[in-house]
């Protein structure tokens, strides 16, 4: 257990990051908790109408999820799946932010992605599909979070998967709770509006 502890401090450390809220201070736009939902990933940030930085912060949310399972995946795979669910608990709860951080869509994705590809990516062609189709990124991330534990178990039928899967996504909607309030009242905004 010692190592899995270890998987999980680093994990924790690694999505404890808060990319959304560096790079918008870096590039001299403040704090970005004080603009629309108040929410520090890379929807939130493209509110700044920062294109660039809104992809950069997804980009490196993913990153830090997939860095946390590559690294850990070296000592097996119960240290990945140990680091992953670490990087989604420090990206919602950082310590640097007083346990206050975002809502772990992109690092769940990045986790996803190292994990098992086919998972990841089709949950990441969910997301786009919905996206796409209702231009709501939290319906997106509820829809594509969603379906990660379903797709453990028919595309990889591996318990654990379907555990950690299952777990995150509960996490996740958990974190989505005043954008489901605001889903139902049909006043969530769409994606690209940088009113909230
Ligand atoms: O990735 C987070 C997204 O699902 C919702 O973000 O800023 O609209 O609450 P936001």
């Amino acid at each position: 257990w010692p190592y899995l502890a270890a998987a999980l401090a680093g994990g924790y450390l690694l999505g404890a990051l808060p990319f959304g809220l560096i790079l918008t201070r870096l590039a001299g736009l403040g704090d970005v908790r004080n603009i629309g939902s108040g929410n520090i990933g890379a929807t939130n940030v493209l509110r700044t109408g920062r294109k660039g930085l809104a992809a950069a912060t997804l980009l490196l949310d993913a990153g830090k999820g997939a860095a946390a399972v590559f690294i850990a995946q070296l000592w097996g795979p119960d240290m990945a799946l140990t680091a992953a669910f670490g990087a989604v608990v420090g990206h919602l709860f950082p310590v640097w932010l007083g346990f206050k951080g975002g809502k772990g869509v992109a690092t769940t994705l990045g986790v996803f992605l190292a994990l098992s590809f086919p998972l990841g990516a089709l949950c990441c062609g969910l997301w786009l599909l919905v996206a796409l189709l209702l231009r709501t990124s939290s319906l997106a991330s509820l829809t594509s979070v969603a379906a990660a534990p379903l797709l453990g178990w028919f595309l990889l039928a591996d318990l654990q998967m379907v555990q950690l899967t299952g777990a995150v996504a509960l996490l996740v909607w958990w974190r989505h709770h005043p954008n489901i309030r605001r889903l139902l009242k049909g006043e969530e905004p769409r994606i690209g509006s940088k009113t909230e």
